[in-house]
């Protein structure tokens, strides 16, 4: 019986992995230079925690969401978000008490059932990051900052945020009156479970994919035009807070984000580069959510960046980083050197210089064979003859040449060399 990964989920092989790997450690140098700590939290939690946060109409609750009941009768959901948990969390161990401002990141697997193409998958990867405990504008620009800074370092260079105000809950609620009534009588003829949807949060209506809808709400109100005046105020702020910075942006008032618990400040970067899954990432204000999951009066913004994405188009602008070499193979030219080869292979890790070596009694010529196909830089060859001339053979291997070196200093050369 052969098995194959799950729908929708993705192997990272070794071939790739090292991609990660350069992913991550930029991300969390950055973060950390910007005063952010990492933060883990479980794969699940209560089902409960995203439906009072990400909202019953999103698409993640009402269609997304690996729920389940344990054995003990709980319902239990993978994390289709981090924000969510983050959040969880801070409240649960008291992390940030009313007048501190915490920095959180994370890097996590987000789970959500949905239909899988390039770009989206049931298990993606997320690096996120939450500033807790600032209503500033300073505070939205420094997450839309840092999220340009970490395109800009992994080379997406021209990556643009595109920005809007939701307002506070009663420029919401007018506004969610005035698109209804604007779109309502332009829906007939889509399904009862689309209609009650749109009724329930007729925001939904702007994350539709759909070009007849996208069509039709070309002259729908604008969420802008129905900001009370401190938002308004806050909006410009940050505008001039990111023009400031240097920071490209376009204010977009189609974007709202798919998530409910979103309050003035949105943001996404698009690409062109993924087809329909367009969005590298999105994020806003949440000054909701703390208090909701039982905690103080606490704003909060924060931004998640799909990793999967990234790497898409890094892979599509021909920036994939390319595998790292090893630095050397040492081989076994006769067998009375094993104890040389794995003594020099031993003085090769220790100076931080990566090496394999045979260990199955293979024939010089196989071993050159596996040296040349593990991408290591250089061969290094002990036998009979090296041995008693206290020598090394050192062969690059990109172009064969070759040269008997002193086997004093040879690791000083090699480290020259690489
Ligand atoms: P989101 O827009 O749902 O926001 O997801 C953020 C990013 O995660 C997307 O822009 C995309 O790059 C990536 N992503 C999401 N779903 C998938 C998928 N199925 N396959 C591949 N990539 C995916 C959030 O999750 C919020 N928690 C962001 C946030 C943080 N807001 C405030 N703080």
């Amino acid at each position: 019986m052969r098995f194959q990964a799950p729908r929708g989920t993705n192997d990272v092989l070794p071939a790739d992995s090292h991609r990660w790997i350069g992913l991550e450690s930029v991300f969390r140098e950055l973060t950390s230079l910007y005063g952010y700590r990492e933060i883990r939290t479980p794969m699940f939690e209560d089902t409960e925690l995203f439906v009072r946060s990400a909202g019953e109409t999103s698409d993640i609750v009402s269609k997304e969401m690996y729920d389940f009941q344990d054995k003990g009768g709980r319902n239990i959901t993978l994390k289709p978000e981090g924000t969510a948990p983050a959040i969880r969390a801070l409240v649960e161990h008291n992390l940030c008490p009313p007048g501190a401002v915490v920095r959180l990141s994370y890097v996590t697997p987000i789970f959500r059932y949905d239909r899988p193409q390039k770009g989206r998958y049931r298990q993606s990867h997320q690096f996120g990051f939450e500033l807790v405990g600032s209503a500033s504008a300073e505070a939205d620009a420094e997450v839309i900052e840092l999220t340009i800074r970490f395109y800009e370092r992994i080379g997406i260079d021209g990556a643009k945020a595109l920005i809007n105000s939701l307002g506070r809950e009663e420029c919401r609620r007018a506004y969610r009156q005035a698109l209804l009534a604007y779109a309502e009588p332009k829906l007939i003829g889509e399904s009862e479970e689309f209609l009650a949807k749109v009724r329930r949060n007729p925001l939904r209506l702007l994350d539709s994919k759909d070009a007849n809808i996208q069509e039709m709400l070309e002259e729908a109100p604008k969420v802008t035009n129905f900001l009370e005046v401190e938002s308004w105020q806050r909006f410009e702020a940050l505008q001039t807070l990111l023009t400031d910075a240097g920071i490209p942006f376009e204010v977009d008032s189609g974007i709202v984000r798919g998530l409910d618990y979103y309050t003035e400040t949105v943001f996404e970067v698009l690409t062109d580069k993924l087809g329909a899954q367009s969005a590298l990432c999105g994020g806003g204000r949440y000054d909701d959510m703390v208090k909701e999951f039982g905690g103080p009066p606490t704003p909060c913004v924060g931004v998640a960046m799909g990793v999967e994405r990234a790497l898409l188009v890094l892979e599509q602008i021909g920036k994939a980083a390319p595998i790292p070499n090893l630095g050397a193979y040492v081989v076994r030219a006769t067998p009375d050197a094993a104890k040389a080869v794995h003594g020099l292979a031993r003085e090769l890790h220790a100076a931080g210089i990566s090496c394999i070596f045979d260990l199955d009694g293979r024939s010089i010529k196989s071993q050159l064979g596996q040296a040349d196909k593990s991408g290591a830089r250089f061969a290094l060859i002990l036998g009979t003859d090296e041995l008693s001339s206290n020598t090394v053979q050192l062969r690059d291997l990109a172009t064969s040449a070759q040269a008997e070196e002193p086997r004093v200093g040879i690791v000083d050369l090699l480290r020259s060399r690489l």
